[in-house]
């Protein structure tokens, strides 16, 4: 653990220009930097580094970070790494919280772990390389089925023999522990006499890298074709290998995936390795189990696209099924590709020549939408039920899609490839979104200790009206919502801790006379009509702005505060966050409110005015979309005869309406 004072320390001593500099040259330009942006083909220098703001933007790919992010991405550190890189570059001293005996027996005990299973790895190498039954059993195998030397190497393949060729025997002569080798899985205890034997004999070995090429478990693959025999045997969980967390062949693709800014995801170890044998080094295996979440973000701090490749059989098929919506929901973007039936990507990579595997790649990847429309609908045209059971199904898929405006693309092109209204897709989307967000919600506040409460505020300016049906009436998520709530964002990471002047009757908390922050003042007017951001990533900035100001110290001034906000949102480990926010940062013409303003005057000053135009907009907004889906609700009672239901729904909109011109006014007031 690094201390905050310790982390502020190396922030302060950076500057980017010399952190870039190691890596990309730079010229001096103006008052910044310019050169050849790493993150995408550059041919003329793109990117754009200004030391005083101690960012880098480019303009042609859109990347833009600070010094800590920059590594991250290029170099592939996580958060704490690059702080440590930036300190030892800057020669600050790294105060590490006291670890305690404990901690540091726990540290000792995993490097034990990791040191015992890179011997294992070592040993089963040996073994195929320097031994005769290794040679003339593994190395032979692997040869046949066309491994190259050099990449049984890149791989660190290996053979477990028996005896006496075991691990555990050459393992405790040679002075390590019992306890670790039976912790790290290699080894299992004989009951009774405590005797050790070897978890793998007979088979070849693939060894199992952690993202940073430490190897943590292995794969063992018989031999024997023999049916009572276990294909593979996998090493158990342990401390230092957490199956899920996982992905085979991510240390040696990392870098690809970064730079073809595209993972393929296969099934086996073999198919791994016959595709980076063939040049296609961007590939990974999930190893036979389903994917899972942790593994998918373990992806995501490459790229965000993900092909899948699985065999074309049944099996397969189904097997890509379970994975797209997996990962869609993590806001990545999946193409399947299904191989010939007879193949898997293994075989298929060694009958082609990498232009051929790129090609087919290429003329066959298909987006989740038609890989299911396609598969689901091969037999069922003329079967309006089951058609219908099938567009549901994509649409489910649609729904799990955080990104709105990517969610609004895939609704058009559902509605397109059904002949569907794109409206009535987009509306039961917005309806599955709500049920999951509702569950979501409930399971979360299952989970999280209580949130500070919003001080409730003396009167309601702009009250909505509460009853219970409105919830209901809002079925779609908009990216109409999106722009407001971005710029409501905007406004919190560039001026929430700024104070707000401006006429009393503008005012939303206790006292019109103490000071209040603009995010103090977005959060009250929000809460007053019990408002939450729809979109994912902004409710996120909104809900971890608030418990972090809170830490902030007192007596700073505004823009010292807002200095650390904008730290603490563009350094941390999410760096999807940490984007967004510089993004929306740098944005060089946010949006609505300040479209309107004469850009004059410093934005700082204008802040009194903005602040509430832009929620009066937001609300707005909310509210035309409430407008619009009860019209469309009293049209549809009103074809259906519900006469009471029209009547009641006729009155909410009577209701929702005043409000909606209520904010009008106040809107022409400001
Ligand atoms: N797998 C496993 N245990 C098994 C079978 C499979 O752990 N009993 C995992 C392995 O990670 C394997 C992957 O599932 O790599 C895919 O299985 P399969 O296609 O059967 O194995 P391949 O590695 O393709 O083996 P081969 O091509 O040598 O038959
Ligand atoms: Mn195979």
């Amino acid at each position: 653990m690094i201390d905050r004072a310790t982390v502020d320390k190396i922030l302060d001593a950076v500057r980017i220009e010399e952190v870039i500099g190691d890596f990309v040259s730079l010229r001096k330009r103006g008052a910044n930097y310019l050169g050849l942006c790493p993150f995408h083909q550059d041919k003329n220098p793109s990117m754009s580094v200004s030391s005083t703001k101690g960012i880098f933007k480019c303009f042609a790919c859109g990347k833009a970070g600070n010094a800590v992010s920059f590594l991250m991405e290029h170099e592939h550190m996580t958060y704490v790494e690059a702080l440590r890189y930036l300190a030892k570059k800057y020669h600050i001293e790294i105060v590490e919280k006291e670890e305690t005996a404990e901690e540091i027996a726990h540290r000792m005990r995993y490097e034990s772990l990791l040191v015992v299973t890179e011997y294992a790895q070592k040993f089963y190498s040996d073994v195929l390389w320097n031994t005769e039954v290794g040679k003339a059993i593994g190395l032979s195998y692997f040869h046949e089925r066309k491994f190259s030397d050099e990449t049984i190497r890149k791989f660190g393949l290996g053979y477990a023999a028996s005896r006496p060729l075991t691990l555990c025997g050459k393992a405790l002569s040679e002075g390590y522990k019992k306890e670790y080798l039976v912790d790290a899985g290699l080894c299992l205890e004989r009951e009774g006499s405590g005797e050790l034997y070897d978890r793998f004999f007979d088979r070849v070995m693939f060894p199992i890298h952690s993202i940073s090429g430490r190897v943590i478990a292995f794969g063992g693959r018989t031999l024997k074709t023999d049916k009572s025999v276990a294909k593979y045997v996998n090493s158990p969980q342990s401390e230092i290998y957490d199956k899920s967390r996982s992905l085979y062949g991510i240390f040696q693709a990392k870098n690809s995936i970064a730079k073809n800014d595209k993972c393929i995801l296969v099934e086996g170890y073999a198919d791994v390795i016959s595709m980076h044998q063939a040049g296609v080094t961007n590939v990974v295996a999930s190893s036979g189990t389903s994917l899972t979440v942790e593994q998918i973000r373990l992806i995501k701090r490459f790229t965000d696209k993900v092909t899948i490749i699985y065999d074309g059989d049944a099996a397969g098929i189904k097997a890509a099924l379970r994975g797209i919506d997996l990962v869609l929901e993590e806001g990545l973007s999946v193409k399947v590709v299904l191989l010939p039936p007879e193949d898997d990507p293994d075989t298929f990579a060694k009958s082609h020549n990498l232009i051929e595997i790129q090609e087919y790649i290429e003329e066959n990847e298909k987006d989740f939408i038609s890989f299911k429309s396609d598969l689901l609908l091969e037999e069922t045209e003329r079967d309006p039920i089951r058609r219908a059971q099938v567009i549901r199904d994509i649409v489910q898929s649609v729904s799990m899609v955080p990104d709105p405006i990517l969610r609004n693309i895939y609704v058009e092109m559902v509605a397109e490839k059904f002949e569907q209204k794109p409206d009535a897709i987009a509306a039961t989307v917005g309806e599955l979104r709500r049920k999951k967000r509702a569950l979501d919600r409930s399971r979360q506040r299952f989970h999280d200790a209580p949130q500070v409460q919003p001080p409730l505020p003396d009167e309601e300016p702009v009250p909505l009206p509460d009853e219970p049906l409105m919830q209901e009436v809002l079925p779609v998520t908009n990216s109409y919502l999106a722009v407001s709530e971005r710029e409501l964002s905007y406004y919190l990471v560039k001026f929430g801790e700024y104070p707000l002047y401006f006429d009393e009757d503008m005012y939303y908390g206790s006292d019109p006379h103490e000071e209040i922050t603009v995010a103090q003042y977005i959060r009250n007017a929000l809460a007053d009509d019990e408002i939450v951001f729809e979109n994912d990533l902004y409710r996120t900035i909104f809900d971890r702005y608030y418990p972090f100001a809170a830490t902030l110290p007192p007596g700073e001034d505004c823009e010292k505060r807002q200095e650390r906000v904008v730290r603490y949102f563009t350094t941390g480990e999410d760096q999807t966050l940490n984007e967004a926010v510089f993004g929306l940062i740098l944005e060089e013409h946010p949006i609505t409110v300040k479209n309107y303003e004469a850009a004059i005057t410093p934005e700082a000053q204008l802040l009194g005015r903005t602040i509430p135009k832009s929620v009066l907009l937001y609300k707005r907004r909310i509210t035309e979309l409430q407008c619009n889906a009860l019209t469309k609700r009293i049209a549809d009672a009103q074809k259906a005869g519900e006469t009471e239901t029209v009547r009641k729904l006729a009155r909410q909109l009577q209701i929702l309406t005043k409000v909606k011109n209520k904010i009008s006014i106040e809107l022409k007031r400001i």
